[in-house]
């Protein structure tokens, strides 16, 4: 189904996944806050990602580095100069604007000319580019205003204590290139991956998780010999459309676009973007670019890789990146479905919050409680498993449907008798019996 973003924004919120940030305090525009379901359905997301592509294969070792970094790694990379978006203000409101989002409207002007006693009728189109705000066709023309987000080292506000806090995690890798080289005696093709924030002074940020001025990056700098590039761009294409696969994406909703040669990043020689059907219109979710050996180059003097027998030289860089807040937003509206009983969120359980949740028949039988709690607490101790004896049976399906728990299990007098449990399936809603002691491999089986 096509979900709305009120939809999301409303479920997320009320189920404790993303609250609007510093919110008793009125909110900071588009900051948010991953609340106990969100952060763990986020930290799968991670999770997954670094078992797939870091201790899974062994031509990949991870970093963690810092968000400050000097400001000559910027000048280096070429960030102080280019990393800009090109910013138009209003004159009449005064708001400002990302030039290339604003949408332009053509206009036909008729202009008639008296000659002697014929007159000539005469149209020139004119386009004006109209202020999203108040309408006024009367903005300044663009000027370009970099993205990255100052602040400043000690106590004194100087010009020489201004550093910048990262826009993107590659940098961190790229300056630790040698030190991982030194350490892990790596060789071509091998690559370097990271998890982290990274910071953009947005000129427009906004829906939601979309695009925010902070927000989480997960990236590969992989090296590799430049007359490889083309293959390695393959292979990481089908490993990026893999992961969308695995993770559950609609892929209906996922679309292939290659950058024209005129929009690059200062630093690519191609890059394509996977862009997904967000309820608010077509656009980029993840990228993969050829960075060639830019940032090695401007980083090193002297060429940092060598292999026996062999000149020493510049590696160049395949980097598949994906945001972390967009791949939340993706999964959540890849799996949002409404019907006229419930609300469901068809998690895939690898990502889900909860694996399973575990229920008493009734709330007020000791010996039920006893017995369901004793399934939940084993269960606990492998996976995150939710523990409700509110309210009737019903309710708390309708519960777990909604935050995406694959599968409910239900102790009732039976259970005492046979040692088994009612298991009801969140997609289907079949309910079988299920002997206690294959829940755990039921649930192992999922993941
Ligand atoms: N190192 C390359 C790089 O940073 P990018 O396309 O600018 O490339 C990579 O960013 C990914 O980071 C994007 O595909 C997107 O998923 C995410 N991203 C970028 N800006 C973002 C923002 N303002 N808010 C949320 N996610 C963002």
């Amino acid at each position: 189904m096509n979900v709305s973003m009120e939809q999301l924004v409303s479920l997320t919120k009320r189920r404790g996944f993303i609250f609007p940030g510093s919110d008793i305090y009125g909110g900071l525009a588009n900051s948010w806050d991953y609340g106990p379901l969100g952060v763990e359905l986020k930290n799968n997301i991670k999770n997954l990602w670094w078992e797939r592509f870091v201790r899974r294969r062994d031509d990949i070792v991870g970093l963690d580095t810092a968000l400050l970094m000097n400001t000559r790694v910027w000048e280096a990379s070429g960030h102080l100069k280019e990393f800009s978006d090109p910013l138009v203000e209003c004159k009449k409101c005064h708001e400002r604007f990302r030039a290339d989002s604003l949408d332009e409207i053509a206009e036909t002007e008729l202009i008639v000319e008296k000659r002697e006693k014929a007159s000539i009728e005469k149209r020139t189109a004119h386009t004006y580019r109209v202020c999203p705000n108040c309408h006024s066709k009367d903005l300044d023309d663009s000027k370009q205003f970099n993205l990255m987000l100052k602040t400043f080292l000690g106590p004194v506000e100087s010009n020489e204590n201004i550093v910048y806090f990262r826009p993107e995690t590659a940098q961190g890798m790229f300056v630790n290139f040698k030190n991982v080289l030194d350490t892990t005696r790596k060789t071509l093709p091998f690559g370097i991956a990271q998890i982290g924030k990274a910071f953009r002074n947005e000129i427009t940020p906004g829906n939601f998780i979309f695009r925010t001025r902070e927000f989480e990056q997960m990236e590969i700098e992989y090296f590799v010999h430049e007359s490889d590039w083309k293959e390695q761009f393959e292979h990481w294409k089908n490993e990026m459309t893999k992961w969308m696969q695995d993770i559950g994406l609609d892929m209906t909703k996922v679309h292939e676009f290659e950058q024209p040669k005129d929009e690059l990043a200062h630093y690519s020689k191609r890059t394509m973007d996977f862009e997904f059907d967000f309820p608010f219109g077509k656009k980029e979710l993840y990228g993969l670019a050829y960075r060639t050996d830019f940032d090695l180059k401007n980083h090193y003097k002297e060429a940092p890789y060598r292999e026996e027998g062999k000149e020493s030289s510049y590696p160049h860089v395949i980097e598949p990146t994906w945001g972390v807040d967009r791949t939340v937003l993706a999964v959540l509206t890849s799996a949002y479905e409404e019907t006229e009983d419930r609300i469901v969120l068809k998690l895939d359980p690898k990502i889900a919050p909860y694996k399973a949740a575990v229920f008493p028949l009734l709330k007020n039988k000791p010996e039920l409680v006893a017995f369901a709690r004793k399934i939940y607490e084993d269960l606990r101790k492998k996976y995150m498993v939710a523990w409700d004896e509110r309210g009737n049976i019903g309710k708390r399906y309708y519960a777990q449907d909604e935050i995406g728990t694959p599968h409910c299990i239900t102790v009732d007098f039976e259970s005492l008798e046979n040692q088994t449990v009612t298991v009801r399936d969140r997609d289907t809603m079949e309910q079988k019996r299920v002997p206690i002691t294959e829940l755990d491999e039921n649930i192992g089986n999922m993941l």
